[in-house]
């Protein structure tokens, strides 16, 4: 049986098309690749991340006429406007509303009401640290936003932060579509009616809401600018990314922001275990500054 030039074409092109890719970021280049991701955010990949990176980063040596991952790792060695670029595609934003409920119901219910009896004259600040698109940050506004409603004399104040400057530019506009704000709107209609604007194919985060959040580009991996302390810092779902030593430092960086007895929230799959960072665990996810030492 004749085979058909054009079916042959089209079943083995991918095939060859993946081997020529996958060979393209031979392993010299790979463990570069990994030394970059490494230096810029400092995410500790392992090799096992080559099909990855190489999904992520084909998409812009095509749009810039690049032909290989040599050249592009030399482009953003040599011009530094290439880097935000580079940060861009090797982060993992994945982020949510209200994610990990648990978290919301003991900040809600517990944490807001007990902070506000203790400090009447005082604005909360918070900080969302590895903010993503702004999910996290914005959560937190709306239940604060609540308590204020409720006693008007209240006060708050967020800071979102993160080393991507795509979701920052996000978070920022405050506009959302897709799974996240649909389950919103389906769980939460009155936050919804209360905090966004139906906008054409989504919604956006009220003007008023807005400007309560502050949303800055940030590299954990360096300490705040000097001054900012927080009552309550929410650092979730990114120590997971950093090997141990990466952990501890920037650990060590969010708690010299934290003011004494202040909370910091970790994600589902973290925890302060292994490390010796002055904080004491409170209940599962919250760990807590001693009162009095200001990490210095
Ligand atoms: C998986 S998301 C978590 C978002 C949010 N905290 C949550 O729990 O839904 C991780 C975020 O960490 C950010 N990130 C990674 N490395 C960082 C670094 N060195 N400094 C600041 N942010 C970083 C990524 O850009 C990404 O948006």
């Amino acid at each position: 049986m004749a085979l058909d030039p054009q079916t042959m074409a089209s079943a083995w092109t991918p095939a060859v098309r993946a081997r020529t890719d996958e060979d393209a970021l031979d392993d010299a280049d790979l463990r570069k690749l990994l030394a970059m991701v490494r230096e810029h955010t400092g995410i500790a990949m392992t090799e096992r991340k080559r099909s990855l990176l190489q999904g992520r980063l084909r998409p812009r040596m095509r749009a810039l006429s690049i032909p290989t991952y040599a050249d592009y790792l030399r482009r953003v060695e040599s011009q530094p406007g290439e880097v935000p670029y580079f940060i861009d595609l090797v982060t993992t934003n994945e982020t949510a509303f209200f994610r990990t409920p648990r978290v919301w119901a003991y900040f809600g219910d517990h944490f807001l009401p007990e902070w506000q009896a203790a400090h009447p004259r005082e604005t909360l600040q918070v900080w969302s640290a590895a903010a993503s698109s702004g999910e996290e940050s914005y959560s937190v506004a709306m239940l604060a936003d609540g308590l204020r409603l409720a006693h008007p004399s209240f006060d708050y104040r967020i800071f979102g932060t993160d080393i991507c400057s795509t979701v920052v530019a996000s978070a920022r506009a405050g506009r959302y579509q897709g799974r996240s704000i649909e389950q919103l709107v389906a769980s939460r209609p009155d936050l919804i009616a209360r905090y966004f604007c139906a906008e054409e194919g989504g919604w956006r985060v009220t003007t008023d809401l807005r400007s309560r959040v502050q949303v800055e580009c940030h590299n954990l991996m360096q300490p705040l600018a000097r001054g900012r302390q927080f009552d309550i810092v929410f650092l979730r779902n990114v120590l997971i990314y950093f090997d141990a030593p990466t952990q501890q430092r920037i650990v060590a960086n969010i708690c010299g922001a934290m003011k004494p007895g202040a909370l910091l929230v970790l994600g589902e799959s973290e925890s302060l275990q292994r490390f010796d960072t002055g904080l004491k665990f409170e209940q599962p996810l919250f760990y807590r500054k001693a009162a009095g030492n200001d990490g210095a």
